[in-house]
């Protein structure tokens, strides 16, 4: 079947509760982080849950917390389809989704008539129809209309699929961004999601407006734009356009994630992401410093019980 389709699917019975689970959170190494309570470590990333539609049953998996969008300012369709493969020789997946979305004020709508049993991130990004120099006024657009209804927010400058969109990871265009959220005058805990292809001058860079912009802390990483080193043959699917996920981005999100931590003020709180399908990986970032776990594409090969089976053996 195509993989889209099956997310749909997935997603309409999770939204109903449909799928059976725990009645409450899995409480496994707990932490209370930038003020909020964790029962665990380990979320689910963004891009699964874009619209915000199950933000209800996401406990039911054993999730720690979800983090929903990315959403963005306008309501968009995102890219053609088809635009979601999986490479399984891989453990992999490539996307083009092009943040397709209901819009800030439709997942607003959304988000306060839900109630979540686990802590809620929001993933914010850019329309695509709104200019690269107008960024910041589409991040603070949505963030104004979203800010009281998440435990933290995220300004997602990573993804591949949205023309200029990393290059807002500059200084720069960086600085405009969170300038304008703070306009908004908010105490929210407030993240930056990084690609896992900067280098690390690039992460320094950041890490400087983190500190500088007073940021709860980074995500590292999202997806990558490299297609080194798959055991995929089929050349046509390797060279699908988008952003690869899932094992081969373990080792190079860790990279980001180890750079990070080791550069980063005692204070700024990490949360790694990228290619985590079992208890070693997991393990692994934590080691290397990330306060909170994250994944999409394990979950998708591991299926429904995979969390459980991370955080409980
Ligand atoms: C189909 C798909 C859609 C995604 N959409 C988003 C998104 O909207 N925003 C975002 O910040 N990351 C998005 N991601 C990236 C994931 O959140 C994550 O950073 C990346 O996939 C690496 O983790 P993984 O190897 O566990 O999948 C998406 C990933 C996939 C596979």
């Amino acid at each position: 079947m195509d993989p889209e389709k099956v997310h749909e699917i997935a997603m309409d019975k999770i939204a109903r509760g449909l799928i059976p689970g725990n009645e409450v959170p899995l409480e496994y190494d707990s932490v209370e982080l930038f003020g909020v309570h964790f029962p665990n470590r380990l979320g689910l990333a963004a891009g699964f849950d874009k619209n915000a539609l199950a933000v209800n049953n996401w406990h039911r998996f054993g999730f720690g917390f979800i983090e929903i969008g990315t959403v963005t300012w306008h309501p968009q369709p995102g890219n053609d389809r088809p635009r979601l493969f999986r490479l399984p020789d891989d453990k992999a997946l490539i996307n083009r989704m092009g943040f397709n979305n209901d819009g800030a004020t439709a997942v607003a709508g959304r988000l306060a008539k839900s109630a979540s049993k686990i802590p809620v991130g929001v993933n914010l990004g850019k329309s695509k129809i709104t200019p690269l120099e107008e960024a910041h006024e589409d991040y603070r657009q949505s963030f104004e209309v979203l800010q009281s209804l998440g435990d933290y927010f995220v300004v997602n400058v990573s993804s591949p699929n949205t023309p200029g969109l990393r290059s807002l990871q500059d200084r720069e265009p960086l600085i405009r961004i969170f300038e304008a959220l703070r306009t908004v005058n908010a105490t929210k805990p407030m993240f930056v999601k990084v690609a896992p292809d900067l280098a690390e001058s690039a992460l320094e860079e950041i890490l400087g407006v983190a500190i500088e912009m007073k940021l709860t802390g980074i995500i590292a990483t999202n997806t990558t734009i490299s297609r080194e080193g798959l055991k995929t043959k089929n050349e046509k699917l390797k060279a699908q356009a988008g952003g690869l996920s899932g094992k081969p981005v373990y080792k190079i999100s860790n990279d980001s994630l180890e750079f990070l931590a080791k550069n980063k003020p005692m204070e700024m709180i990490l949360q790694g992401v990228g290619g985590v399908f079992d208890r070693a990986d997991y393990d692994t970032k934590r080691r290397l410093g990330a306060e909170l776990v994250q994944l999409y594409t394990g979950w998708i090969y591991g299926g429904p019980g995979l969390i459980p089976s991370i955080l409980n053996g």
